[in-house]
């Protein structure tokens, strides 16, 4: 038996080699961006440099990387433009770090800082993105006359992207936003600024499909993450959020935003230490028309949060909102299951439904929220569901 074993094992070794033999070795072709210009010596603009490097990886049909070495390398907002190329895909990988000018104004006056439009087949590995925003939040909250700020990183109407092991730190507005993206894996990540830096959301996605999020650490002063209009089968799963404002499905149903659909979004095994919010789904207090289906909240644990479970359907800031009018938005299929911990509030629990379109098919499962005093309370307007095994505090779904 033990002859036979080796002898079919050394078969299927020799077939495998040979096998090898047969398939060419992708030979990685690499473009370094030292080698177009680019200075890690954190003062001199390497914005064109990187920008040449791209375009020749670009241009290279084959296995390509684009590798920036160790160093700080200083780059104004620019764009990787995806329409030309002739890879398949690209290695991005960065062992250095990229950095704002230290004129806040020079992102602020565009939009985003790093794009990447129409690009199919990306894997940043690595890296980090310091955007020095705290001069642009200290001008936001003194109330002066201040620019809304640059998102850090943002792919817009792109494909088959990876981001892996990326840190980013102190972004002006939000640190990465997708915009009708499609099969994006985020891994690693890390996510870094104050509680009290205004609009730094990690992560904000719109009008994208098949993103996952995993195994990544959020510390910010707004959303974790947020899912804007229009999302379809997310995946987040390991993630640790706080300081923040939770993980958002929402806001929808602004005018404008007209028959959003976010559907099969699944948000398992996330840690909220000191949050504002836990799971939150939040909708505008207008008659604007959107669905929110099939959502699966699962094995969350909340440290001290102020909203472990929320939907308010009754977001109006600025009171921009005429009485009477209610959220067009329908919730429906929304399971919590395996939700444990603390809340900083009397109410754990709160679904503040839309009188017109009421909450259906909510499920509570296994759910069990205390307070430091007393034992917190649920609150519910025009929400219905069941509850199965044991729920804490008692619900209020009818
Ligand atoms: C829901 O989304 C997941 C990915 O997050 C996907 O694997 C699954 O097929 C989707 N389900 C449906 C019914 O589309
Ligand atoms: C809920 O959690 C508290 C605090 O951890 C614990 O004392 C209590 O036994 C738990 N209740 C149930 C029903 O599991």
């Amino acid at each position: 038996m033990m002859i036979m074993a080796n002898s079919s094992f050394m078969i299927i070794s020799v077939l495998l080699s040979l096998l090898h033999l047969a398939s060419p070795s992708p030979s990685l072709k690499s473009f370094n961006v030292v080698k177009f210009g680019a200075k890690g010596d954190g003062k001199t603009d390497s914005t064109q440099a990187f920008l040449r490097a791209w375009e020749a990886a670009c241009g290279f049909s084959g296995y390509v990387q684009i590798y920036v070495p160790h160093g700080r390398y200083v780059l104004r907002p620019l764009i990787f433009r995806g329409i030309h190329c002739k890879t398949s895909t690209i290695l991005f990988r960065i062992d250095g770090s990229i950095v704002a000018p230290d004129n806040y104004y020079e992102l602020a006056k565009s939009n985003s800082w790093i794009v990447f439009h129409l690009v199919n087949g990306l894997h940043i590995k690595g890296g980090v993105l310091d955007a020095k925003g705290k001069s642009l939040w200290d001008c936001k909250l003194g109330h002066g006359k201040c620019p809304m700020g640059a998102q850090s990183l943002s792919f817009d109407n792109s494909k088959n992207i990876v981001v892996e092991g990326l840190t980013s730190i102190n972004s002006q507005m939000f640190h990465i936003t997708l915009n009708a993206c499609q099969n994006v894996r985020m891994v690693g990540l890390t996510i870094l600024a104050p509680d009290e830096s205004p609009n730094t959301d990690g992560i904000h996605m719109e009008r994208s499909s098949q993103v996952t999020i995993t195994n990544s650490d959020f510390q910010t002063g707004d959303d974790c993450i947020s899912m804007g209009p229009d999302n379809q089968n997310v995946w987040i799963e390991h993630i640790h959020c706080g300081p923040g404002h939770g993980i958002s499905i929402g806001s929808l149903g602004r005018e404008g935003d007209q028959g959003a659909l976010v559907e099969n979004v699944t948000v398992k095994s996330v840690t909220f230490t000191g949050t504002m919010n836990g799971l939150r789904i939040k909708t505008w207090a207008k008659p604007t028309r959107g669905r929110v289906q099939n959502v699966n909240f699962l094995d969350a644990r909340m440290n001290n949060v102020l909203n472990p479970i929320i939907i308010d359907q009754n977001y109006c800031p600025s009171g921009s909102c005429p009485a009477g009018q209610a959220s067009g938005i329908q919730i429906s299929d929304v399971t919590y299951k395996g939700i444990h911990g603390t809340s900083a509030s009397p109410v754990a629990l709160i679904f503040d439904c839309s009188p017109m379109h009421p909450c259906k098919g909510l499920t509570l499962q296994d759910i069990n929220l205390s307070a430091q005093k007393t034992s917190p309370r649920s609150e519910c307007n025009h929400a219905y569901g069941r509850t199965i095994g044991s729920v804490q505090p008692s619900s209020c779904l009818r």
